[in-house]
């Protein structure tokens, strides 16, 4: 026993010492803590956001149960299968700035009985409201995921708020549930993530913080727990680096209170100008302007926080990051007003980086919504009538997805920058952690798109043996999956990682994401 601890205290000096040279010449280095995971990467960091808006609802979704694509009630079996893969944990609906002016009782009822709307927000379209309560309920349980409803506080009365908690998660004996019963479902649904609005700053309301603090309170106080269900309210919070929403939300008790979770949204725009730039045609200037606004999210984070953990120490109320992603000019030739966009590796590493900020936050940070789910904006998927592919930024979440509910292992990263004309950034973006069954997860991504990284990673605290990985890169920065050629920027097995002498050694290709298992 004490000659097998002399071997292994022998093993480990020896690491370190080859960790230490060998780090004097890597430029690139990672060193992943593994006695300091304290922290829970909530796997609800990975959720998505789908709204009424363009053809994400509409034709992504929901198709209704008479279409020729293959559909369970309504829905898309492919696209419910694909989200199912990345184990999807949440889904926020219905908007977004529609939330602030749906009226849910148009949604519930007979399908032919429902009256029809316009969607003032997007498009100026009709919609038939053949996808109400139901049918995204169903939705939920089709995808095993919570749901996450976002209420409206814009447009919409207290009552009526009141009311659709009370249809959805009452089991007693009262008007509300009555009509969910004559609606054909007897048991009422667990709904936890609760919205009070939507950016009430902007489409839902141009509201003062103030002002909408005391709205939000009175909101909340009748959004009660019913039965066994326990609501988990969501405020609506800052607009990126609106810091003052955030400390007027939270300096007041009372406001803390009423609220377990504050909503940030920051969308990567390209140039920070306004400038969103297409999708698909971009130079290397493009391609680093946006990494750089997207790594703004981990300073809004940090801000946001700092103003938080002033007021709430404890950290009893998350910061819900739910809605970020790539926000870019239109596809030639489609609805403006529908957000409909193409994603290519660019936006995988967009996802990647984000997705590594929030794990790195993971202690305030307890939810983040990826916007949106089906053919708007930074879409995982895209359909056309029958046909569905699933986009670079769906397969950064499939590889990432290893990370959910796993125990965050704070490393070190330093590295050096990529550099383009007058911008430079760091080049990697990584983050690391344990999963219940001890194996390490390292997810890493190199934002240079000319050179590949040589990285040095020690993980200090833990022999390791094994390590197996895969990547996600193509030849071009605008490489992405279409209708034409198919998918073409999807994972493939990564070999460029190997242990030498306690060290992890890989050799990340230039513009691409790799997830790592280590044992
Ligand atoms: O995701 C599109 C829109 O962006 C949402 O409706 C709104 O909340 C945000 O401004």
């Amino acid at each position: 026993m004490k000659s097998t601890k002399h071997l292994l205290f022998a093993l480990f000096l020896f690491a370190s010492f080859a960790f230490s040279q060998s780090s004097q010449v890597a430029k690139n280095r990672i060193t992943i803590n593994t006695d300091q995971g304290v922290h829970k990467i909530s796997k609800h960091i990975y959720g998505h956001f789908a709204e009424h808006l363009g053809r994400c609802i509409y034709g992504g979704i929901w198709v209704g149960p008479y279409s020729p694509i293959p559909n369970t009630r309504g829905i898309r079996n492919d696209v419910v299968e694909a989200l199912k893969e990345i184990d999807i944990p949440n889904l926020r609906w219905p908007g977004g700035c529609f939330a602030d002016t749906y009226h849910w009782k148009d949604g519930i009822g007979p399908a032919g009985s429902r009256p029809s709307i316009v969607n003032v927000h997007w498009g100026g379209v009709t919609e038939d409201n053949s996808f109400g309560t139901h049918e995204f309920m169903d939705l939920c349980e089709q995808l095993g995921c919570e749901a996450y409803i976002c209420g409206n506080l814009g447009s919409g009365t207290v009552q009526e708020m009141a009311e659709w908690v009370e249809y959805l998660t009452s089991d007693a004996e009262s008007p509300m549930t009555q009509l969910r019963k004559e609606n054909g479902r007897e048991d009422p649904w667990k709904v936890r993530f609760w919205a009070l609005g939507n950016e009430n700053w902007g489409c839902g309301g141009n509201m003062t913080p103030g002002y909408y603090a005391d709205l939000m309170r009175r909101y909340s106080t009748y959004c009660r727990n019913l039965g066994g269900n326990r609501l988990l309210k969501i405020a609506c919070g800052p607009s990126g680096s609106d810091y003052t929403w955030t400390e007027v939300l939270m300096e007041n008790p009372k406001n803390r209170w009423m609220m377990q979770g504050l909503a940030l949204h920051y969308y990567t725009v390209m140039d920070g100008w306004g400038h969103k730039g297409s999708a698909t045609q971009f130079g290397e200037w493009e391609w680093i302007s946006t990494l750089q606004q997207t790594l703004n999210m981990e300073e809004l984070i940090i801000r946001h926080s700092t103003i938080m953990d002033r007021y709430d120490p404890e950290k009893r109320i998350g910061l819900y990051v739910d809605e970020w992603g790539n926000w870019f000019d239109v596809e030639p030739g489609t609805e403006p007003g529908f957000l409909y966009q193409q994603n290519t590796l660019r936006d995988a590493l967009v996802a990647a980086v984000n997705l590594n900020i929030f794990n790195n936050h993971c202690n305030r940070v307890k939810m983040a919504n990826i916007a949106q789910t089906v053919n708007v904006l930074q879409a995982m998927i895209l359909t056309n009538e029958e046909k569905m592919i699933r986009t670079p930024s769906y397969y950064t979440f499939r590889m990432f997805k290893v990370h959910q509910d796993a125990t965050l292992l704070p490393l070190n990263l330093t590295c050096e920058n990529y550099r383009f004309e007058e911008k430079q950034v760091a080049s990697l973006s990584a983050s690391s952690s344990l999963n219940e069954n001890g194996i390490i997860h390292l997810s890493l991504a190199n934002l240079d798109p000319r050179k590949s990284k040589a990285v040095k990673c020690e993980v200090r605290g833990r022999k390791i043996t094994d390590v197996k990985g895969e990547i996600l890169t193509a030849g071009n920065m605008n490489d992405h999956n279409d209708f034409n050629r198919g998918e073409i920027v999807v994972p493939k097995e990564f070999t460029g990682a190997n242990i030498r002498g306690g060290i992890l050694e890989i050799d990340i290709p230039a513009k691409s994401v790799v997830v790592l298992r280590i044992n």
